[in-house]
């Protein structure tokens, strides 16, 4: 296996395109950031990439602890955009507390553009639509807060979410190459 993993950055530009408020199915929540949700958030990253290609590109995707030290690297950062960060819950009817299935968080950078950081569902809720309500929710946050284009990076295999950020109208503007983190002969 390679020990580089090819990656895409993908643009778009917010002006005058339609970002529908998504509609949500029965027992789903998008909740607003809020800093009591942080290990949430940082659950949620885990659950989301632990056994995707993405750990092994980055680290700390691998390990619960690595997720909660990005969260807080991220919600730290002096542009972090609490309108573009979101956690989605399910609420089943025969539960008490929620289940968390879903986390988006979104970063201003210098030059007025947005970066999406980590958009991630949970395996067992994937398919439902939940990763198009978040990028929409961190895209109409994105223009709240004043920004008008906005970037992401992708591993160029990562087909469900590249077919994604295509449907919404993000393009490719650059190929990247970058080391895997996690040596494959770790995993395999
Ligand atoms: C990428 C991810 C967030 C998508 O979440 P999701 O809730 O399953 O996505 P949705 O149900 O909203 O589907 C969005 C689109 O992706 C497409 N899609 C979903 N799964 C797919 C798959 N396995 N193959 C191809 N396309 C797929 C859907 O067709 C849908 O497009 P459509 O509305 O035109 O049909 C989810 O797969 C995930 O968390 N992956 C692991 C973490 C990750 O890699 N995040 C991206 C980092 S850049």
């Amino acid at each position: 296996m390679s020990r580089y993993v090819r990656r895409f950055r993908m643009e778009i530009d917010l002006r005058g395109i339609d970002l529908p408020e998504p509609e949500m199915r029965p027992g789903y929540q998008c909740l607003p950031w809020h800093p009591d949700l942080l290990d949430r958030h940082a659950w949620v990253k885990y659950r989301s990439f632990c056994d995707e290609i993405d750990s092994h590109v980055f680290r700390c995707l691998g390990r619960v602890s690595g997720c909660r030290r990005l969260m807080a690297e991220i919600v730290g950062q002096e542009g972090f955009v609490p309108e573009a960060t979101w956690l989605i819950a399910f609420q089943p009817a025969d539960r008490l507390k929620p289940v968390d299935c879903g986390t988006i968080q979104g970063v201003g950078r210098p030059g007025g553009v947005g970066a999406i950081q980590n958009v991630g569902v949970v395996p067992e809720h994937r398919g439902l639509g939940l990763g198009r309500a978040l990028m929409l929710k961190a895209l109409r946050g994105f223009r709240d807060a004043g920004l008008h284009r906005v970037y992401l990076e992708v591993t160029a295999s990562n087909r469900p979410a590249v077919h994604l950020y295509c449907s919404l109208g993000f393009r490719l503007t650059r190929t990247m190459y970058k080391p895997l983190e996690v040596d494959p002969a770790e995993v395999y």
